[in-house]
């Protein structure tokens, strides 16, 4: 696919819906007592996989244009279950299933095969549970235990490891305690209290106990991390400008508008609301740009924007830092080295880091080359916008993987 430069960008427009609320509407319903409807959920490719996986395991979703209804079941069946591309499906569904006494499996794409498991099983298996995988990685393989809590830090900030914790915990004896070093989202934890799970959050500590879930209506607002590429097409483009409407504003989420309003983005964000999770308007203008400096305390909540805040830095003028950032190594492909290898073959000034990398901001980009999405959706989209802002634009090899999150996207950018 060939991205030609913009000369204007100026829109009213949705975002994709969120791609980690939908993950959950649907699994959580899907054994909680009665009948949930899912509006506005996003039908992309990893949350297709999540709606499959629920299916195959007994609960009955339908599914009418964005709206999904979802009938959970109190029994799951065993089964053989394909992931897909999507670490949140395999993950959240291993903890899931670790205390459901069933007998399953869990694969995924040649990507997800490659992704560490050992960060859920390592804890699960600590719980009591009976799992095995191919040296730490998927195929994953469950069978029947009796959980008990523990006590657990996480090493790592990462919402998927704390999810498949927490839904082991509500099939385990006693308390299941999880600390971690840095919050990450806590959509999972939002998600359960509204579907009365015992459930509490204080201080960085998680603790659940065994719960039956009521269903839960959600209506899933627009994603933050699908709205970062439109409010970084104004950004790169002179003169643009994106109003995004109902985007998820939870603050777990919101790293990326704290990083451009350090750039001098001019940034508004109005008609807030809130549904389970709080929402808004969000507009911004395009102006002259400032480097960054991005450390851990931040990364769990931008982790998904990094490639983009990387393509954005390019169109600043001086050096912007990204450090405290190696679980970009282990995403759908390794961020650090795919984001630098994109916005090179754009003529960018990108140097990778062991955690991180650095980006020699120039004031903009002159494009003209081939980009490779090495089958991972946001490097695509990323290198999309770098391409919208540049001189010559660019060719995107393997842009349909953009599909995973956000389907419709090349044709609101071409
Ligand atoms: C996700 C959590 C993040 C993020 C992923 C979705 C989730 O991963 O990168 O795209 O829905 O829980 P980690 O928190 O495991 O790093």
């Amino acid at each position: 696919m060939f991205i030609r430069p913009l000369r204007n960008f100026d829109r009213d427009m949705q975002t994709a819906a969120d791609k980690s609320i939908t993950h959950r509407a649907v699994m959580f319903n899907a054994f909680a007592r009665g009948e949930a409807v899912v509006r506005n959920a996003l039908l992309g490719g990893d949350c297709k996989s999540t709606i499959a996986c629920m299916r195959a395991l007994g609960a009955e979703i339908t599914v009418d244009g964005s709206t999904v209804r979802v009938k959970g079941t109190r029994r799951f069946r065993d089964a053989v279950l394909d992931a897909g591309n999507s670490g949140t499906t395999a993950r959240l569904l291993t903890g899931l299933l670790a205390g459901m006494n069933v007998t399953a499996s869990i694969d995924g794409d040649d990507s997800l095969r490659t992704r560490p498991m050992k960060r859920v099983t390592e804890p699960l298996s600590l719980m009591g549970a009976d799992i095995s995988t191919a040296d730490g990685k998927a195929p994953i393989s469950i069978r029947p235990a009796k959980l008990k809590g523990i006590d657990y830090a996480l090493p790592v900030a990462s919402a998927q490891v704390k999810s498949a914790l927490i839904l082991a915990g509500l099939h385990a004896d006693g308390v299941t305690r999880i600390n971690e070093p840095i919050k990450s989202r806590d959509h999972t934890e939002l998600m359960l209290k509204a579907m009365g799970a015992d459930i509490e959050c204080d201080a960085g500590t998680v603790s659940v106990g065994r719960s039956e879930l009521e269903s839960v209506d959600v209506c899933v607002p627009g994603d933050i991390s699908s709205a970062a590429f439109l409010l970084g097409a104004a950004a790169v483009v002179k003169g643009g400008r994106v109003t995004v409407g109902r985007v998820g504003l939870n603050e777990t989420r919101t790293g990326v508008i704290k990083v451009l309003e350090s750039m001098g983005a001019k940034i508004v964000i109005d008609n807030i609301g809130y549904d389970v999770e709080p929402y808004g308007d969000i507009t911004l203008t395009h102006s002259a740009l400032k480097p960054f400096t991005v450390t851990s305390e931040i990364v769990p909540s931008l982790i998904d924007e990094l490639p983009l805040l990387a393509a954005i830095a390019c169109y600043a003028e001086g050096t912007s830092v990204i450090s405290g950032a190696e679980e970009l190594k282990v995403k759908e492909s390794n961020r650090i080295a795919t984001t630098v290898e994109a916005l090179t073959a754009l003529g960018g000034d990108v140097e990778p880091t062991d955690d991180g990398m650095i980006i020699h901001g120039k004031g903009g980009l002159a494009g003209g080359g081939k980009v490779r999405a090495h089958g991972d959706h946001r490097i695509a989209m990323t290198a999309a916008v770098a391409a919208l802002g540049s001189e010559k634009g660019c060719e995107i090899e393997g842009a349909e993987s953009a599909a995973v999150s956000y389907p419709g996207f090349w044709e609101i950018i071409c």
